[in-house]
């Protein structure tokens, strides 16, 4: 039995139908009951409900497991604690094969959640346990599209004229489908995850310009506005950690572009990665096809 964490976030919810799809037998850890429903309804064979980093949690997540497929959840402020965890308690229940989900250029330690990232590869390289490190680039999101789509506003929290590569969550899912299917071809690799190309703010709203057909102003947005949009009126002080992380992102994404190459991604796939213009297309079709149905 395979165990996806962070099961219904981005990457979990694309990746467990594949594997279901692929008949493997599936765990999934969420923090809601309602996310347990969602999965369930997809066709999971068990879901554990609970934080990650309680040991209690932990302990009901692992049990009888053969391989883990770990992905920390955003900007959480344990999220250290549960890597580290997953790692131990992996190789003491004699897992075969953990699968981390760390992100492209962890060895970056002053961005905050790649320092994280950094020292659970450093730990699970330690531990003895067979593993496959997956460093994916910035995703692309369909939240960060939709209100570019219904606003023609394409907002980020950093500098406009600095440089990102970008990876389409359909195509991570993949590798990792792929590699959790055959452990042992992918054992001690680490892999970056990179679709073609790399962009500044200009360059990504001109390709959604060319396709919605109409122009999208490009705005710059300081870390506190955004967490602001993310987290609504809730007391900041709650949110130290992910100020922290949202302030070293902004910080360090304006004074150093943030690249990678596609080369192993292609390789992995075995074909060309989506690139950020099929994934606009994508999404925009599928916004107007959500757009019509409610008309
Ligand atoms: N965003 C990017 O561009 C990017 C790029 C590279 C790497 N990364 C890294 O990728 C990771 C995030 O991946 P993702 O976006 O696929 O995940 P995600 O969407 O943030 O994951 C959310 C899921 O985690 C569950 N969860 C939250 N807190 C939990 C807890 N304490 N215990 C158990 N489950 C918990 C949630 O449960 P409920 O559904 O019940 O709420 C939800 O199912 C982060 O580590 C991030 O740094 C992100």
């Amino acid at each position: 039995m395979i165990l996806v964490t962070a099961a219904n976030g981005n990457q979990g919810r694309l990746l467990i139908p594949k594997l279901l799809a692929a008949d493997q037998l599936v765990r999934a850890c969420v923090q809601s009951p309602t996310s347990a429903v969602r999965l369930r309804a997809m066709g999971v064979h068990e879901v554990v409900v609970g934080d990650l980093s309680q040991p209690a949690v932990m302990a009901k997540a692992i049990a009888g497991i053969e391989k883990v497929y770990h992905v920390g959840p955003t900007i959480h402020p344990r999220e250290r604690a549960m890597g580290m965890s997953i790692v131990d308690a992996a190789r003491a229940e004699g897992v075969s094969h953990l699968v981390f989900s760390s992100v492209l250029h962890a060895i970056t330690t002053d961005l905050v959640q790649h320092e994280i990232k950094r020292d659970i590869e450093e730990h699970l390289l330690s531990s003895g346990l067979e593993f496959t490190i997956l460093q994916p680039a910035n995703y692309m999101l369909p939240l960060k599209l939709r209100p570019v789509f219904e606003k023609a506003v394409f907002e980020l929290s950093w500098s406009l004229e600095r440089h990102q590569s970008l990876v389409d969550l359909g195509d991570i899912t993949d590798v990792a489908c792929t590699v959790l299917l055959d452990c042992e071809r992918h054992a001690a690799a680490t892999y970056e995850l990179v679709a073609p190309g790399r962009y500044t703010a200009y360059e990504l709203g001109e390709i959604i310009s060319g396709v919605v057909g109409q122009p999208i102003e490009v705005r710059e947005i300081d870390a506190d506005t955004y967490l602001t949009a993310w987290v609504g009126d809730a007391d900041s002080h709650q949110f130290t950690h992910q100020i922290r992380v949202l302030r070293a992102i902004t910080a360090r994404y304006s004074s150093h572009d943030f690249i990678g190459n596609s080369n192993v991604l292609t390789w992995l796939l075995q074909r060309p990665p989506t690139t950020f213009e099929a994934y606009v297309r994508q999404q925009y079709h599928a916004f107007q096809q959500r757009a019509s149905s409610r008309d």
